[in-house]
């Protein structure tokens, strides 16, 4: 079994994202609540904890708090923002509230000889989001960091292995942060480092098959680098009892439904493709808002997978798990975490509440994207699968603005099938590239003969992690090539612009 680093949430929006830092630094990270018991910690036995940071203050009744005894387990403990106001209340030191809060990147002075900053220089630059700090530190701690504007910036107890920072190591607006985190992990905690994606998979086997037990599972697959991945974690943790769903609602791309077909009806799973597009088409007539064509997919989604589970039951039994590639950047985007809604990806935000599945198996949720591809390429998958670019389940639902009808979703594939040959025949990089079809329309003149024809906009990003994006300045004779082949090729379709906004302000999808 690999070594473990414990992360307790506090509330804080940034949990995954520590969790995932541990993994880059080859360390397990397991993420529990922050009221978890000593009993239950101590079973655990990591190497290190890590208090997440919380959007309480700890002097308000209610806020959750820590038991002493957490501090007292000899175990390496860093509290990030809460997580050090939290160790400064439950030690005896004193927290208030900030004269002048700070937000944002903020310069540090830090001690390089504290080993949370060793091989770093003293001037570093650390995000901050706080309106409390510590005003007097706890017995045995000394500051090992200060701000402007806040004196205790980080602050250390070596004799006791005691860390803390009131700035975010875990984000990428601290530059140094991972090495602070690997110091951690490998100058306190004594990591080893002996964790990796094999590890992870392991793992992930082992705890699903702890949840479903002898059940039988249906799994939504698309066809995305997601939901693939996931098919085959859970073909090899639960091979025979798995039953992967298909549905082409219509929205794919040009030939989409048959490629996903191939690439799974071989493989050693059962696989079932529905082709549900009237069934789509009648739910969405006359749905512009694009919150609501979200919620309408998702749900039906929901309701085609609960008619193929009564199919399935006169020979398995009751289906109880609905399994799903759900991804982390899905969940905090559909507002999750308290966070905002951005927008509902389809499953998460989308799922109805009285749905027939009693649980939810989830195997990638605490993965980002480029995680994800590298357990798919652990699992074997072939390339052309892992490397995909992913495709939203609501499909081209949030690629057409406003109503959607077949005749728009026929002529946007078109349109998309020619760009994308275009970015290929140009070998341009992206890790993202689709085609829109707007709701403007614009006078053209083919011929001798007035146009008032659609416009097309064409979108390419790259990114990593599809939490931010950065447009891809395509060669202007591949734009152009795509423009006329399609203006030429795809009836009703008069004109072609190229969207160049990052994201944020903009998000990758139109909708
Ligand atoms: P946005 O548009 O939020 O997209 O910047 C980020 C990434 O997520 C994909 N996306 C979705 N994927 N279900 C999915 O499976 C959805 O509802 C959904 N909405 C967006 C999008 O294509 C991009 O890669």
């Amino acid at each position: 079994m690999n070594q473990l680093v414990l992360v307790l949430d506090f509330g804080g929006q940034y949990k995954e994202l520590i969790a995932r830092r541990v993994r880059e630094c080859r360390v397990a990270s397991e993420i529990k609540p922050g009221r978890t018991a000593l009993s239950e910690i101590k079973k655990l036995a990591p190497i290190g904890i890590i208090l997440t940071g919380g959007p309480d203050s700890v002097y308000r009744d209610g806020a959750p708090r820590a038991e002493r005894g957490l501090f007292e387990l000899g175990i390496p403990i860093l509290g990030i923002c809460y997580g050090m106001q939290l160790l400064t209340y439950t030690l005896g030191g004193e927290v208030s509230p900030c004269t002048t809060s700070e937000y944002g990147r903020t310069k540090l002075s830090a001690d390089a000889s504290s080993p949370l900053f060793k091989g770093l220089e003293p001037s570093q630059i650390g995000l901050m989001s706080h309106t409390d700090q510590v005003t007097r530190l706890p017995a045995g701690f000394t500051a090992t960091a200060s701000t402007q504007n806040c004196a205790v910036a980080a602050m250390a107890d070596e004799k006791r292995k005691l860390y803390a920072t009131q700035f975010h190591p875990e984000v990428e607006n601290t530059p140094n942060g991972t090495a602070m985190i690997r110091n951690f992990l490998y100058n306190v905690c004594n990591a080893a480092g002996d964790y990796d994606i094999s590890g992870y998979r392991a793992r992930m086997v082992a705890e699903i098959r702890a949840q479903v037990g002898d059940d039988h599972v249906l799994l939504g697959l698309s066809g995305g680098v997601d939901s693939s991945v996931c098919a085959a974690l859970l073909a090899e943790a639960i091979p025979g009892k798995l039953h992967c769903i298909f549905v082409d609602h219509g929205l794919m791309r040009l030939n989409e439904g048959d490629e996903v077909e191939a690439a799974f009806r071989h493989r050693r799973l059962h696989f079932i493709r529905v082709n549900a597009e009237k069934r789509f088409l009648k739910k969405l007539q006359g749905v512009s808002d694009p919150e609501r064509k979200r919620k309408i997919i998702g749900e039906e989604f929901v309701r085609v997978f609960e008619d193929e589970a009564i199919k399935l039951k006169h020979e398995h039994g009751d289906i109880k798990y609905l399994a799903q590639g759900t991804i982390y950047p899905d969940v905090v985007e559909s507002g999750a975490n308290a966070s905002a809604t951005i927008k509902s990806h389809h499953n998460v935000g989308g799922l109805p509440e009285d749905m027939s599945f009693s649980g939810l198996v989830e195997p990638l949720r605490g993965l980002f994207k480029d995680e994800v591809r590298a357990l798919g390429r652990e699992l074997k998958l072939p390339r052309a699968l892992t490397e995909r670019q992913p495709f939203p389940g609501p499909g081209l639902a949030v690629r057409i603005m406003g109503a959607v009808t077949k005749k728009k979703a026929d002529t946007l594939r078109a349109a998309d099938a020619i760009f994308r040959e275009e970015m290929g025949r140009g070998r341009v990089k992206a890790d993202q590239y689709f085609a829109v079809l707007t709701d403007t329309r614009s006078v053209g003149v083919m011929g001798d003969f007035r146009t008032y024809g659609n416009t097309i906009a064409l979108r390419a990003v790259t990114t990593t992690d599809f939490m931010t994006c950065e447009y891809v300045p395509i060669p202007h004779r591949v734009l152009g090539r795509a423009s006329s082949r399609i203006v030429n090729e795809v009836r009703g379709v008069s004109r072609v612009v190229y969207d160049i906004t990052g994201k944020p302000p903009a998000t990758i999808e139109w909708e």
